[in-house]
């Protein structure tokens, strides 16, 4: 439609049917760019589906929100305090000058051959076989996630996810127009009776799901993990109904207990694995990677070839000397124990300041606590007053594709200090306790607005 403020487009149709006789042609022209289409100037007629495509709500808030007196509590970005930062300073001279013709160059679409091995070793920690000629590395494990999407499914085919689920998963899933069906999760995981209701159901419509996505490992942003004997059943119940299973597992590693779970790729080579040394090493050199079966690689590294030829190889060479040189195990023993720290912090505040009614999980691992507050507050109308009261937090609704997720938030606790995780659930326990005065005086419809489909990711919400 033509916008109020912008003068009117002439009716192409009507302009070249026009031209047409007074050529003293008799006969029909077949205009460009006739239809509706044509109302829109040609910047604005995007495919359908970027329909799908929405930002989030703390980013549209990100200015107020990104201001040094608001505690964040909203982004996903890891803690790189603990970095060496003077050994990989020199570690980046020496790439350079050693390597510099090389690292600075075009290289391999799947990836460089040796850190494709050193990965296989990274994944042998979870129990994984893996070939390094079965690993695409990708531009963080979210390109892997778009590819894969891209090469797998059609407009309408349905997707299985987790409810919730990640937000960059569920922008991916939009952007190609798939359908995503949620599975509950309690506080052991994805619940396999759950998931056999969903995979019966839609085998009575006649539906097979493309695949079934899922983080088993300190769920981003449920916080939980799934069971150790829940992870046969799943995959059993995948092989049943012939859905292909991807383990996306960017926080295994990062576990607060000592304990290493199985990857559900280690039970089954079908399962299709994605790691990412972004919150074990450095997100900013966006280095991930997808671990399958030979017939997807070969799908998954034309898809890659299309949209970036290759992925950097300057990065790439960079992680590869970081796990020759470095004892990567102890710096992954750093960074958990930060995390524990934090977890520790916020849990501890939540019990302090969070009025009554409220539960939340207890991570054992990872980035997330995720928040169930009283009934008749709306997270994501209150998103506006937390800011004002200097506390962002990212609202349950981006985390579901159908518009749930309007009395859940989560809460990262990866990156302020512990002293700003606590100050920041104090600010935000102040303002669920206006919240509910306001729900107790007039009623629950008085916080209620209607809820937005999924996100496109960004760093301050993954
Ligand atoms: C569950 C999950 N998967 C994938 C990603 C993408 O990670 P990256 O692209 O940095 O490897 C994230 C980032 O937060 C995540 O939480």
């Amino acid at each position: 439609m033509a916008s109020p403020d912008r003068p009117q487009q002439p009716d192409a149709s009507r302009t070249a049917a026009a031209a047409a006789a007074a050529a003293g042609e008799g006969h029909e022209v077949a205009a460009p760019g006739t239809g509706s289409r044509a109302l829109l100037p040609p910047t604005e007629r995007f495919a359908t589906r970027t329909a799908g495509m929405t930002a989030s709500e703390i980013r549209a808030l990100f200015a107020v929100a990104s201001r040094p007196e608001v505690v964040s509590l909203a982004g996903g970005m890891p803690n790189l305090a603990a970095l060496p930062l003077q050994s990989l300073a020199s570690e980046v001279a020496d790439l350079v000058d050693v390597d510099g013709m090389t690292a600075l160059q075009y290289g391999s679409a799947q990836g460089v051959p040796q850190l494709r091995e050193q990965i296989c070793e990274v994944m042998r920690e979870e129990g994984i076989e893996g070939d390094p000629n079965d690993v695409v590395v990708t531009v963080g494990s979210q390109m892997a996630l778009d590819l894969l999407t891209r090469i797998f499914v059609d407009p309408g085919d349905v997707v299985l996810a987790e409810g919730p689920s990640y937000v960059g998963a569920l922008g991916s899933f939009a952007a190609y127009q798939a359908r995503v069906v949620h599975v509950a999760m309690d506080e052991h995981g994805l619940v396999p009776a759950l998931l056999h209701e969903a995979l019966d159901a839609l085998d009575r419509q006649g539906i097979t799901p493309k695949f079934l996505y899922t983080i088993p490992n300190f769920h981003n942003p449920a916080g939980v993990t799934l069971a150790h004997e829940r992870r046969p059943q799943i995959l059993d119940l995948c092989r049943r109904y012939g859905v292909m299973v991807i383990e996306d597992n960017p926080y295994g590693m990062l576990g607060f207990t000592g304990e290493t779970h199985p990857a559900l790729r280690s039970y089954d080579a079908d399962v299709i694995y994605l790691g990412s040394f972004s919150k074990t090493f450095a997100s900013g050199l966006r280095v991930g990677w997808a671990l399958v079966p030979p017939l997807v690689r070969d799908r998954l590294v034309l898809a890659a070839e299309s949209a970036t030829l290759c992925p950097p190889s300057f990065t790439q060479m960079l992680v590869s000397r970081y796990l020759s040189h470095h004892d990567w195990r102890s710096q992954i023993k750093t960074f958990s124990e930060n995390y524990r720290e934090r977890r520790d912090a916020m849990i501890a505040a939540l019990e302090t300041y969070l009025p009554e009614g409220c539960s939340w999980t207890v991570p054992d691992g990872g980035f997330f606590v995720w928040l169930t507050v009283p009934e008749g507050v709306d997270t994501k109308a209150m998103l506006p007053r937390a800011v004002t009261a200097r506390v962002a937090y990212a609202s349950g609704t981006g985390f579901y594709a159908d518009g749930f997720g309007s009395r859940q938030i989560r809460l990262s606790f990866c990156y302020p200090t512990p002293e700003r995780i606590a100050e920041g659930v104090r600010r935000l326990a102040a303002v669920l306790e206006a919240e509910l005065d306001v729900v107790r005086t007039f009623g629950a419809s008085a916080r209620t607005e209607l809820n937005r489909g999924p996100q496109t990711p960004s760093p301050d919400t993954t």
